[in-house]
C-alpha cells in the first residue's frame, strides 16, 4: 500500500511511467483532435488514460492540474472574469486582391526604405476565435478571449479541456512567463459529427464551425466545452520572459517552430515566401487546397518575417503595418426571393427580410437576407420572385448583392411596405430623415415587447442565462409578462407550464433571474434598451453621472456633456426617462431587487488626474486617441488639442510630429507607449 505523504515515497519507476503517460496522452490527443489521424484505437487510448488515473489514485501527489486526467475536472464557474491582456491583442488589415497585396508590399518596402524584396511568413487565416494562453513557470495559468483587444474574458476552465492546449510545456528551459496567441477552431469533421448528434436529439444544429467553437468557449461549465471537438492553433507570441538570458528569436517562422517544440499545435501549412510574388504562389496553392483542409480558413495571413523589420514598421491603431490578411473572394450564389417578411425590432423599426430559396454559400445554408429599409429595396430594385446574387464572406452576414433583372419572371411582384404593424396593427410611421419605418405601438406591440425583454436578458445586459427567445415569446404571447420588470414575478410553476420547458430548466431560469439582480449601473442602463444607447454609451453615462437618479433627472444640455453623446442620443435618453411607462418599469425593476455597487463619486479635485493637462499625439498600439482621451477625462484630466506652456504631459505615439518637437522644446514631460500602458493600468487598478 503506497503512502501518500510525499514525493519521497514515490518509486522512480512510477514517476517515469506517469510522465510517459502524460506525453503519450498528449500526443494521441493531438493525433485525434488536430491531425484527424488517430494512431491507436479508442480502447487503447482509454487503457492509457485509466492506467494514469489508477496511478494517480495510488499516488495523488502526481495528480497535478497539468495531468491529462484533469482536463475536465474543474467545477462550472458562475461568471466570466475579465483579463487585462499583457500586450494588446491586435487585429489585421485585409487585402482582397493581388493589387492590394502589391500595394501592401510597396508600403512595407517604402517604410523600410529598402529596394530589396521582403521575406514573408505565410500561414492560413483560421476561421475561429482568437485566444491567449499564459504559462507561468511552464504551467498553464490563464487563458482569455480577445475581447476588445485590451481586456478579454477569462476562459481558463474551458481552454484546459482542449486537447491541443498543453497543460505543461514540453521543454527543459521553459520561460518563467509565456503568452501564446492563437485561434480556437472546430475541425470540419468534428462540426459535422456534433451537428449530426444535435439533429438526432432534436436540437438545433450549429450554423457553422466558427459559431460552434465560439459557443463552446463561452460555456460556464467546462464539461460542455469538453464535448466540443476544439483545437487551439498557436500563431504568435505575446510576452516572454526567461529566468536567464536566451538567444533571442529573430523571425516569426522561428517563433512558430519554437512554439511547436514547446508542445503547441502550429499550422502545418506554414511557409516562408522570399518575396511578394512567392506570397502570390502560396495564396494560389492554399486556395486550391482549401476545400480539402480539415478546418475552415477564410484567407491567408502574411507577416514580415524578421522581427527587427516588424519593429521598424510598427502599427497603426489596432493593426500592425507588418502583417496583412488576404481574404478569399466572397462566395456568391444565385437564389430566388420567395417572399418578403416585415420584422419588428426592439424600437419598432420595421425591417423587410427576403425569404430565399435555401442556398449553400460561404459554408452555410442561407434562407433569409435583410433588405434593411426602403432605400435599400429601391437601390436594389428588387421584386418578389426575382433571382438574386447572394454573398457571404467570412463571418459577415449574408447580403443580397444585386438582382439578375434578365431572369425576372412575369409573375414578379413589387414589394409594398405595410401601412400598419404586422404584429400589432398599430399605424406605421415614417420619421423624417430616417429611411426606416416604425411601428407606433410602443410596448403595446408584442414584437417590441419581446425584443425589449430579449435585450434586457442578453449577455451584455443583465445576462439572464437560459431565458431564450422561445421562452420569452411564449411568456409574452400568453400574457404572462409584458415588460422586463415582470420577469421577476415569474415563478417555477408558471415557467414549467410552458411548452417544452422541464422543471429543471424552469428552476434554472428562476435562479438565473435571481443572480441577474446583482449587476452594474452601466449594464442596467444598457439593459433598458434606450435607442442608440449601446454598451459604450451606457458606460459613459454611468461614469459621468454616477447614479441612475442623476441620469434620469439630467437635462438635455447636461446629457450632451457626456463623452460621445450628441443631440440625438441625448434626446433619446431624455425622452426615455421622461415617459411615465418607462419610469414605472424602472421603479418596478428597482423594487424587484436589482442592485449594483455604487460608482464612487470622487470629491471635487480628488480624481486621480484632476488638474492635470495632457495633449495626445500620434497613434498607439491597441487603443485610439479618443479612447485614451475618454479615460483621462474620466479621471479629471483636461485633454487639450495643442501643446502650450500649460501642457504638463504629452502622450506621444507612432508618427508624432510637430507637437512632439514643440513639447520637447518647452521641456514638457513626454509619455511614450510603455508609459501610457503603465498609466492606464494604474488607473484601472
Ligand atoms: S495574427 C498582429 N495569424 O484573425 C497579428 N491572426 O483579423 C494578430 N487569425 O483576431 C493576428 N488566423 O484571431 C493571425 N494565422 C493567423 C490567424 C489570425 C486567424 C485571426 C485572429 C485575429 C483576426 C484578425
Amino acid at each position: 500500500m503506497p503512502s501518500h505523504t510525499g514525493d519521497s515515497s514515490l518509486p522512480a519507476a512510477i514517476r517515469e511511467e506517469a510522465a510517459q503517460l502524460h506525453s503519450l496522452l498528449h500526443h494521441h490527443n493531438k493525433q485525434y483532435y488536430v491531425e484527424d489521424a488517430p494512431e491507436i484505437p479508442d480502447s487503447e487510448y482509454d487503457r492509457l488514460f485509466y492506467r494514469l488515473k489508477a496511478i494517480e489514485s495510488d499516488y495523488p501527489q502526481l495528480m497535478t492540474p497539468q495531468s491529462p486526467t484533469q482536463r475536465v475536472g474543474a467545477q462550472p464557474i458562475s461568471a466570466f472574469k475579465q483579463v487585462v491582456h499583457l500586450k494588446p491583442m491586435l487585429s489585421l488589415d485585409n487585402a482582397f486582391s493581388d493589387s492590394d497585396m502589391q500595394a501592401f508590399d510597396k508600403r512595407v518596402r517604402e517604410r523600410l526604405k529598402s529596394d530589396d524584396s521582403v521575406e514573408y511568413s505565410c500561414e492560413p487565416k483560421f476561421d475561429g476565435i482568437a485566444a491567449s494562453v499564459i504559462y507561468k513557470n511552464g504551467k498553464l495559468d490563464v487563458a482569455a478571449t480577445r475581447g476588445d483587444g485590451l481586456v478579454g474574458e477569462n476562459i481558463t476552465h474551458n481552454m484546459r479541456t482542449i486537447g491541443s492546449v498543453p497543460l505543461e510545456l514540453t521543454c527543459d528551459n521553459a520561460p518563467v512567463l509565456l503568452e501564446v496567441r492563437g485561434e480556437v477552431y472546430m475541425p470540419k469533421a468534428g462540426f459535422e459529427r456534433i451537428n449530426r448528434q444535435a439533429i438526432e436529439k432534436g436540437d438545433k444544429p450549429f450554423v457553422n464551425p466558427r459559431n460552434a467553437a465560439s459557443g463552446g468557449l463561452r460555456q460556464l461549465d467546462p464539461k460542455i466545452t469538453a464535448k466540443r471537438p476544439l483545437v487551439f492553433c498557436a500563431y504568435s507570441l505575446g510576452v516572454v520572459e526567461y529566468a536567464s538570458e536566451q538567444t533571442p528569436l529573430l523571425t516569426h517562422s522561428d517563433t512558430l517552430n519554437y512554439l511547436e517544440e514547446l508542445g503547441f499545435v502550429v499550422s502545418k501549412e506554414r511557409s516562408v515566401a522570399i518575396n511578394i510574388d512567392a506570397c502570390h504562389i502560396y495564396y494560389e496553392q492554399l486556395a486550391q487546397k482549401r476545400a480539402a483542409l480539415p478546418y475552415e480558413i477564410d484567407g491567408i495571413v502574411f507577416k514580415v518575417n524578421r522581427f527587427d523589420l516588424q519593429d521598424t514598421l510598427g502599427f497603426v491603431s489596432r493593426a500592425p503595418r507588418w502583417a496583412i490578411a488576404q481574404k478569399f473572394p466572397a462566395q456568391e450564389e444565385l437564389t430566388t426571393v420567395n417572399h418578403v417578411e416585415f420584422q419588428v425590432g426592439r424600437t419598432g423599426s420595421i425591417t423587410p427580410v427576403a425569404k430565399l430559396a435555401p442556398v449553400f454559400v460561404g459554408g452555410v445554408t442561407v434562407s433569409n437576407a435583410t433588405l434593411h429599409n426602403r432605400d435599400e429595396v429601391n437601390r436594389l430594385g428588387i421584386c418578389i420572385g426575382d433571382t438574386v446574387i447572394i454573398r457571404r464572406a467570412g463571418d459577415v452576414i449574408p447580403q443580397i448583392v444585386s438582382v439578375v433583372v434578365g431572369k425576372r419572371p412575369s409573375t414578379s411582384q413589387v414589394i409594398t411596405f405595410p401601412a400598419s404593424c404586422p404584429e400589432c396593427g398599430s399605424d406605421v410611421v415614417e420619421v423624417e430623415g430616417e429611411a426606416t419605418l416604425r411601428c407606433s405601438g410602443g410596448l403595446v406591440c408584442p414584437a417590441q415587447r419581446k425584443e425589449a425583454i430579449k435585450h434586457f436578458c442578453s449577455r451584455k445586459a443583465l445576462n439572464v442565462d437560459g431565458l431564450g427567445d422561445k421562452v420569452i415569446s411564449q411568456l409574452v404571447d400568453k400574457n404572462h409578462i409584458s415588460n422586463p420588470a415582470q420577469l421577476f414575478d415569474l415563478n417555477k410553476e408558471m415557467l414549467s407550464s410552458l411548452d417544452r420547458l422541464a422543471d429543471k430548466s424552469a428552476a434554472n431560469i428562476i435562479s438565473a433571474l435571481e443572480q441577474a439582480k446583482t449587476t452594474t449601473l452601466p449594464k442596467f442602463i444598457y439593459a433598458l434598451g434606450i435607442r442608440e444607447v449601446g454598451v459604450a454609451t451606457a458606460n459613459n453615462l454611468a461614469h459621468h453621472f454616477y447614479t441612475l437618479h442623476a441620469i434620469s433627472d439630467a437635462s438635455l444640455d447636461a446629457l450632451e456633456e457626456v463623452s460621445d453623446v450628441g443631440p440625438i442620443v441625448a434626446k433619446y435618453v431624455y425622452e426615455f426617462f421622461n415617459q411615465a411607462d418607462n419610469i414605472l418599469v424602472v421603479e418596478q425593476l428597482i423594487k424587484a431587487g436589482i442592485t449594483w455597487p455604487a460608482i464612487a463619486k470622487p470629491a471635487e479635485g480628488s480624481q486621480s488626474l484632476a488638474n492635470q493637462t495632457y495633449v495626445i499625439t500620434g497613434s498607439f498600439e491597441g487603443i485610439s486617441r479618443d479612447e485614451i482621451k475618454a479615460i483621462l477625462e474620466q479621471q479629471g484630466a483636461k485633454v487639450a488639442g495643442s501643446v502650450s506652456k500649460k501642457t504638463q504631459f504629452l502622450i506621444a505615439g507612432e508618427k508624432a510630429g510637430s507637437k512632439l518637437t514643440k513639447a520637447q522644446d518647452l521641456g514638457i514631460e513626454i509619455l511614450h507607449q510603455a508609459d501610457l500602458t503603465a498609466l492606464l493600468n494604474r488607473l484601472k487598478a
